[in-house]
């Protein structure tokens, strides 16, 4: 528990903390990699060179910051944030590092005005937030454990097929290399794929949605294709370029929290691009599990070059008279726009949303605009979790 002092203080400091949130996290993480450069082998670079992550990590820290006298409001986030967590292996030894490092660089960039008090309470506030953290991820760690073909950290899957499913991305089929048991996940779950890259120093992680539902025989994760120029393109065109049938990859156990929860709801799933591939398995889901409610899935591409799992997905729909799949061809039907939604979405039911950011910034805004709470517009980013 937090003193009431410390807490007092917390609470005043943590508008200053929000306004140089990002200042200090970039301070922050600019100390901590060059004192553990070993730590560049958890974090995702093209994600810092980005400031996606110290946004993200800033925003958290503030949020926790305002509830320390009620954390109990922050537990929804620390649990989304503890998959991506255990999902790339941080573990409670990782904590007072982190805790150090942040404490630093509060005190670097807010100068003086950092006294020993507000830098002890905030020394306090660092250790009950962590704490929270590591329970949550303790309880992970150990459902990955205890869970049939469950492991911690990354283990060998070998490539046992490999489709291409347009000029953009390809799929990669993934079965345990030591022939050991597959373990299930929840449709929308992905898994953290861990590389090591000849002539770079340290190892890289990417997330990917597991594209197919559950079969016991193998995982499937769609890779888009980035960038050859950028540091977030490092991963996915050694993917595409070198990764063949019968090389090994390692990967985490699946993990997330962005699955579907049955509902006698209308359901309508809307997609942009390669944000498709968590709806794969959430879309059967939907579909085998509604009794009698509508289930959608709207697939927003530019032209018919770029759609992806036509046959997975119409096998789907066509399996319920309560279940359509549309592919939606921008280029030359126009984009989604509120008129599309208002025709297209029941706003008493939920909606799930995948794709780029600008894409579901655009479409959260209509569907509120067309009068759907936020609880019900449901959304993951790819990439660092961000306010929309
Ligand atoms: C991701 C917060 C501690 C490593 C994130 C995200 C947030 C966050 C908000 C983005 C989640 C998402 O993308 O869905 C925090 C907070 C911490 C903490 C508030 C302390 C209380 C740690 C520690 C480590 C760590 C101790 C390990 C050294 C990472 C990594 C990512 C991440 C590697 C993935 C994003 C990337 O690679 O850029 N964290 N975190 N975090 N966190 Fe933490």
């Amino acid at each position: 528990m937090l003193s009431q002092q410390s807490m007092n203080i917390v609470k005043s400091t943590a508008p200053i903390l929000e306004v140089h949130g990002v200042t200090i996290t970039k301070t922050f993480y600019k100390n901590l990699f060059e004192a553990h450069p070993a730590l560049l082998n958890i974090f995702n670079h093209a994600n810092q060179e980005k400031g996606r992550q110290q946004t993200a990590l800033a925003n958290t820290v503030y949020a926790a910051a305002v509830h320390i006298e009620k954390l109990e409001a922050i537990i929804p986030v620390v649990k989304q944030i503890a998959q991506k967590h255990r999902s790339l292996g941080v573990l409670p030894e990782h904590y007072p590092i982190v805790g150090e490092f942040l404490l630093r660089a509060i005190k670097e960039v807010l100068g003086d005005a950092a006294t020993d008090d507000i830098i002890a309470a905030w020394g306090e506030a660092y250790g009950v937030i962590a704490d929270v953290f590591i329970a949550e991820e303790q309880l992970l760690y150990e459902e990955a454990e205890q869970q049939e073909g469950g492991f911690k950290g990354f283990k060998d899957f070998t490539i046992i097929d490999r489709q291409q499913e347009n000029d953009e991305i390809v799929s990669f089929y993934l079965q345990p290399s030591d022939d050991s048991k597959l373990a299930a996940y929840l449709p929308g779950q992905y898994i953290t794929v861990q590389v090591k890259i000849p002539n770079e120093q340290y190892t890289m992680n990417r997330q990917y949605s597991l594209s197919k539902s559950f079969d016991g025989k193998s995982y499937r994760i769609s890779v888009k294709r980035d960038n050859k120029n950028t540091p977030a393109g490092k991963v996915s065109n050694l993917l595409h370029d070198h990764l063949q049938i019968g090389d090994q990859l390692a990967l985490s156990a699946p993990a997330g929290w962005f699955t579907f929860e049955t509902t006698d709801k209308p359901v309508t799933f809307i997609a942009g691009g390669i944000g498709v591939t968590p709806f794969i398995s959430m879309f059967k889901n939907a579909v085998d599990n509604s009794s009698s409610a509508t289930v959608k899935l709207i697939h927003s591409v530019n032209n018919a070059t770029d759609q992806l799992f036509v046959q997975d997905l119409s096998i789907i729909a066509a399996s319920s008279e309560q279940s359509t799949y549309t592919s939606k061809l921008t280029a030359q039907d126009g984009q989604i726009d509120r008129t599309y939604l208002a025709q297209q979405v029941n706003i008493n039911g939920i909606v799930y949303v995948c794709g780029p950011v600008g894409f579901m910034q655009m479409i959260n805004k209509e569907l509120v605009a067309l009068g759907m709470t936020a609880e019900n517009i449901r959304y993951e980013f790819f990439g660092p979790a961000m306010n929309i």
